[in-house]
């Protein structure tokens, strides 16, 4: 396995882990650390480069967080990237201060060193991201000038001789148009990287640190065959093995043979060493369900109930020492750092079991992004329909049924459904969607099929464009392949006589109905 690593030092920016996820994206491991990092450990290490972070604070405020300069004499390449750049300014006899002008968003950079090496093969032109409102005013000794703005004279500098580089502008994001080039030149070419690391690696050390850390533990995973807990699972099941319980709840809102697909892969003829409890618990949900009406008491209701089994599924195992789960980096962000792994237990069906007794959680995808988790699925050799899947809401078809739920309902919704996606997959449309899904609206309407009168449900069809699904675009799908859903819904779908297309965009609506 490769040993080269860039040790990144946290000093709170809200970028950090995309720009660990830039430097994987380069085939080199990647490590995130607090700045508080000692010397010796930092040492201990042998990194091969060291990012320095941006952060909210200004570094001549009281409670700036800094850093030794010894940091700087360890030969190792050091970028600093907006607070870390004015640090590394201000530690090495620089000055920094409130910038006469703050510069937020997109930003002309003018490269002026041509011959630097983190700029090889940037326009001289070029656009990056701003966040600062201070600025390095007066290069430390030895630096020199790399790139300004018009509002930023000194936007990088460098001391190549001693393997500095410092840039104001946030090179890991994608409106840095050229920032990826440049972390690809810090990474390959100043420090000197093959960049032989894979997913496999990651595979590989998170297997053994999972074996460490829960030793002879006991180990219970909720899992809800989505992506994230599927891996979660297979990590776990390589590291562990029988020592590792996953429960399968199915609340009886799942798609079509959804439960048997997730049964077949993880249950005991599928290829992973692992206990697997399938709960039906449907029953159970449609009891509760019956004559709710109002959205928010459904989530509650599915989400509360959710729970309930699954913590009576828990007593029935006995000892559990760990909680696992398949928190990946976009869960942490969201739920705010730090009280994460608290927060955002069971984050797909909302709340934590309390009367689960556990030592502690663990969340072996934390620090992924979604595409990083299917490629470590796909490392792990999880078949490709689960690998590719698309998100599912924890509540399920509970918020694909507007109204009341019935069985009838949801046999309704996942048939048109399964028809709708197989649609979509047969014209290879799926590949750029994002979500793409049947809704049962509780609205009847007038029909005729043969020569009679029919009075039936209508199908709400929705796809969407979205990377974030917190903004969405409906996506134009071709108008046959739309068509020919539509008419297979009605003529193979018992109970609708019309199918609509959803052309909203979020906002103003949500990518689900309810
Ligand atoms: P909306 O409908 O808010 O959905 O535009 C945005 C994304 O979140 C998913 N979603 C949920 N996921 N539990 C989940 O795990 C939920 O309660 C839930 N509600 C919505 C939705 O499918 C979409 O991807």
């Amino acid at each position: 396995m490769t040993n080269e690593m860039v040790l990144v030092l946290d000093y709170g920016g809200q970028y950090n882990q995309l720009i660990a996820r830039r430097v994987r994206e380069e085939h080199v491991y990647c490590e995130v650390h607090p700045y508080t990092l000692s010397l010796d450990e930092i040492r201990a290490k042998k990194p091969r480069g060291i990012i320095l972070t941006g952060g909210p604070n200004s570094v001549y405020g009281p409670g700036a967080l800094t850093s030794d300069r010894a940091l700087f004499e360890l030969g190792v390449p050091v970028l600093g990237i907006c607070y870390g750049s004015q640090l590394m300014a201000q530690v090495l006899g620089g000055r920094v201060e409130a910038a006469p002008v703050s510069e937020y968003g997109r930003t002309e950079i003018t490269v002026t060193a041509s011959d630097s090496r983190l700029f090889t093969d940037v326009s001289p032109q070029t656009t990056g991201w701003m966040s600062h409102t201070d600025y390095i005013a007066a290069l430390p000794p030895g630096f020199r000038i790399t790139a300004t703005t018009a509002n930023c004279p000194i936007a990088a500098m460098e001391d190549a001789g001693r393997g500095l580089y410092a840039v104001q502008f946030h090179p890991e994001v994608l409106h840095t148009v050229e920032g990826k080039k440049m972390l690809r030149q810090f990474v390959r070419g100043i420090c000197g990287c093959a960049g032989d690391w894979r997913m496999d690696s990651f595979v590989e050390t998170t297997v053994a640190a999972l074996r460490q850390k829960i030793g002879d533990g006991r180990v219970l995973c909720a899992l809800s065959g989505g992506v994230d807990s599927s891996v979660a699972a297979v990590l776990l099941s390589k590291a562990i093995g029988k020592q590792l319980t996953c429960v399968f709840v199915d609340h009886g809102l799942l798609r079509k043979n959804e439960g048997d697909e997730v049964a077949a892969v993880f249950g005991e003829d599928g290829p992973y060493d692992l206990n697997f409890v399938r709960v039906d618990a449907s029953q159970r949900f449609y009891e509760k369900l019956r004559g709710v009406t109002d959205p928010e008491k459904k989530r509650k209701i599915i989400g509360e109930e959710f729970i309930r089994v699954f913590e009576a599924e828990a007593k029935k195992i006995g000892r559990v020492d760990f909680l696992a789960q398949g928190t990946i980096y976009p869960d942490v962000i969201e739920s705010g750092l730090g009280k994460s792994a608290v927060i955002k237990s069971h984050h797909n069906v909302g709340g934590l079991p309390d009367h689960v007794d556990f030592k502690e959680i663990v969340e072996p995808l934390r620090l992924l992004f979604k595409d990083e988790v299917r490629e470590a699925g796909r490392a792990l050799g999880i078949p490709e329909h689960l690998v590719r899947r698309q998100p599912f809401p924890g509540p399920g078809l509970g918020i694909r049924i507007i109204g009341e739920v019935t069985e009838e309902k949801i046999k309704i919704v996942q048939d048109a459904d399964a028809i709708y996606r197989e649609e979509i997959a047969k014209a290879g449309a799926d590949k750029d969607l994002g979500q793409y899904f049947a809704a049962l609206t509780n609205m009847r309407s007038v029909g005729v099929m043969g020569d009679g009168r029919t009075y039936d449900y209508a199908i709400a069809l929705r796809a969407v464009l979205t990377s974030d699904f917190m903004t969405a675009d409906s996506a134009r799908l071709p108008w046959d392949v739309l068509q020919t859903a539509a008419n297979r819904i009605v003529n193979e779908v018992k109970g609708v006589n019309r199918v609509l297309y959803d052309c909203t965009s979020k906002p103003p609506a949500t990518i689900e109905f309810e």
